[in-house]
């Protein structure tokens, strides 16, 4: 969450810098602000609200003149979004500036200290104590480099700071732990940033900062140093993708265009790792003697992404025949789980920071389990903690709610399971081939689900249905899994409460709650419990509810004589079915939100990645 950018070069900063944070909003979009070294010290100017805001009160960055500057935009966790509390936030003596993503745990302790020496502070965030403490240490040792060093030495949690210093111009300190950042190279000019995409525009040449890591740079030159403090060489990666990946191309809204981009993520993702009719996962190493040591598997993650581990459950179990069980990670450590070497946890990250996650993948680690992660985005730090990495090549998510990364993550999950399955013989080798061609198909099928005919439908439906105040999703098997993350999509963009039921526990208790006008969502797509699931729609309808269903062509009569309204998606090999399902319910979603006048990409009080326990 929050996001930040620095500059050190020739051009004006405050342009590049308002540019940068405009490719950084979806890390957070309360409040925004940015501090140039102009000709008068340093200028700060920060405000509530969107980045456009700040585009007006500094009018496009003219206010701000200067060629050095650090800038930010803020998904608030210590103290309300106000100006007050946006960064940059200066030291009380002016001297030294700060932009912070993360969190400074210990923040309190180090507030009480400095104020007991005099220091006043004008918000209530946690980074304030960084700038007062850089300050504090620059005060006695007139050291830039070495102020930031002390000050960094006392800090506890998770941080990537951009640092300006009033007495040292056209320098930019940057240091890294817990909270990505990336540095770029130009020429004659150099970058720091949360993200590739806020600085593609000026360079292609970046280096991911690890842990402990610290860049000083100016316009010309740059030192890295690790965390004992010795000057370290990085070297430049090229960035291969095209800024238009990150940008909206001609859609309304990201989020639109990456539930389109879904046959595409997956191509990119499915098919280098299918070769000859077999899977092939080269970046991993799981040999035959190890899996048939493993005795249980955790998918271990946040949000869909953890339903794409409920997912994972059903497949895994099928194609293995290993127990598995998707676990929350904000959960998972809490739980005193047994873990050993013959366990394997897999922890699924479109972000790969989110804390929770990387929490438990460090306690997996702690306990000895084999950890093997699927993350989207390359050098993040679950993609670096984890022993085995497989990536997901989703391209750049903007939109704060996932389409396209959920997409690709479970397609590796199901690249996983016929690995697995072949390595341990669980699966006969003609419905391996099966599958494996299937798996191959699945790019294409994806991209048929997503006709203009269908899509009108959903949006023509959304449009009848949107403002119902209560939403039921009830589905069977993998259609339950599939309802919990069609539930959290509307819930998330569109603001309608909406539950999640596995169809046959309704009437253990929710059923109590279907009134005339409750919507329920009715997904029924596994053939053999389709009838059962016709049922629960007729007990739902009995109650009064409206039922909108999805269900597989092949079966669309019969739905339409129990249903309401019904949205087929074409059938294809059962383990991979729910790829197709859940389209139409993220088309559901985005249509839903656009008639409840919601801003879809930056739904309230969220943000794409959440660094925050
Ligand atoms: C929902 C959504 C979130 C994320 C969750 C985990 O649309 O995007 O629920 O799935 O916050 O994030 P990552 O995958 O970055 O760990």
């Amino acid at each position: 969450m929050c996001g930040i950018v620095g500059y050190a070069g020739h051009q004006e900063a405050a342009p590049i810098l308002l540019d940068g944070l405009s490719k950084l909003e979806y890390r957070g979009y309360d409040s925004a602000g940015i501090c140039v070294q102009g000709p008068w010290g340093l200028e700060v100017m920060k405000t509530k609200g969107r980045l456009q805001a700040l585009r007006e009160l500094t009018r496009e960055g003219a206010k701000l003149p200067g060629v050095v500057g650090i800038g930010h935009t803020r998904w608030a966790t210590h103290g309300a979004p106000s100006d007050r509390n946006s960064h940059p936030h200066l030291s009380d003596d002016g001297a030294i500036a700060v932009v912070h993503n993360g969190i400074i745990e210990n923040y309190l302790e180090l507030k009480e200290r400095l104020i007991a020496r005099g220091c006043r502070f004008q918000s209530d965030t946690d980074t304030e104590v960084v700038s007062n403490l850089i300050a504090h240490y620059y005060a006695k040792t007139r050291d830039f480099l070495e102020a930031v060093r002390q000050a960094v030495r006392r800090l506890e949690g998770s941080f990537a700071l951009g640092i300006l210093c009033r007495e040292n111009p056209g320098t930019v300190i940057a240091v890294k732990k817990d909270s990505p950042l990336i540095f770029g190279f130009g020429q004659g000019e150099n970058f720091i940033a949360s993200d590739v995409p806020a600085i593609l525009k000026y360079t292609r040449k970046v280096a991911y900062l690890d842990d402990g890591d610290m860049a000083v740079f100016t316009a010309h030159a740059v030192t890295f140093y690790n965390a004992l403090g010795d000057p370290i060489k990085k070297k430049p990666e090229t960035i291969t993708w095209e800024l238009s990946a990150a940008e909206r191309g001609g859609f309304p809204h990201f989020m639109l265009k990456e539930i389109f981009e879904q046959p595409k993520a997956l191509r990119d993702t499915l098919h280098p790792r299918l070769q000859e009719g077999q899977v092939c996962l080269d970046e991993i190493s799981l040999p035959e003697d190890y899996l048939r040591g493993i005795r249980r598997i955790y998918i271990a993650a946040c949000g869909s992404a953890y339903y794409v581990g409920c997912l994972g459950k059903y497949i895994l179990e099928k194609t293995c025949r290993i127990p598995t069980e998707a676990v929350l990670a904000s959960e998972f450590r809490y739980a005193s789980p047994v873990l050993g070497k013959d366990t394997l946890v897999i922890i699924v990250s479109q972000s790969g920071e989110t804390a929770d996650t990387l929490a438990a993948l460090r306690e997996a680690r702690r306990q000895g389990a084999g950890t093997l992660a699927i993350v989207n985005v390359v050098g993040s730090a679950i993609a670096k903690a984890a022993d085995q990495v497989i990536y997901t090549w989703a391209g750049p998510e903007i939109a704060v709610a996932t389409t396209k990364a959920y997409s690709t993550q479970l397609s590796v999950l199901y690249l996983l399971a016929l690995h697995m399955a072949r390595a341990l013989g669980t699966m006969e080798e003609e419905a391996l081939s099966q599958a494996t061609a299937a798996l191959e198909a699945l790019p294409d099928q994806v991209a048929d689900t997503l006709t203009p005919e269908r899509i009108a439908q959903v949006q023509h439906y959304a449009s009848a249905l949107f403002d119902n105040h209560d939403v039921f999703f009830i589905g069977r098997n993998v259609d339950s899994a599939t309802c919990l993350e069609g539930s959290l999509k509307l819930k998330e963009i569109a603001y309608v409460h909406s539950e999640a039921y596995a169809a046959g526990e309704l009437k253990h208790g929710p059923i109590s709650l279907i009134e005339r006008g409750t919507l329920v969502v009715a997904v029924a797509t596994v053939a053999e419990l389709f009838d059962k699931t016709m049922s629960n729609i007729k007990e739902v309808k009995a109650r009064g509810a409206d039922v909108l269903c999805l269900t597989t062509q092949d079966l669309a009569a019969e739905a339409e004589k129990t249903a309401d309204f019904v949205i087929t998606v074409p059938r294809i090999h059962p383990l991979f079915q729910p790829s197709l399902n859940v389209i139409p319910l993220q088309a559901f979603s985005y249509y839903t939100a656009l008639a409840r006048g919601c801003d879809v990409d930056k739904p309230r009080n969220l943000a794409k990645s959440v660094t925050v326990e």
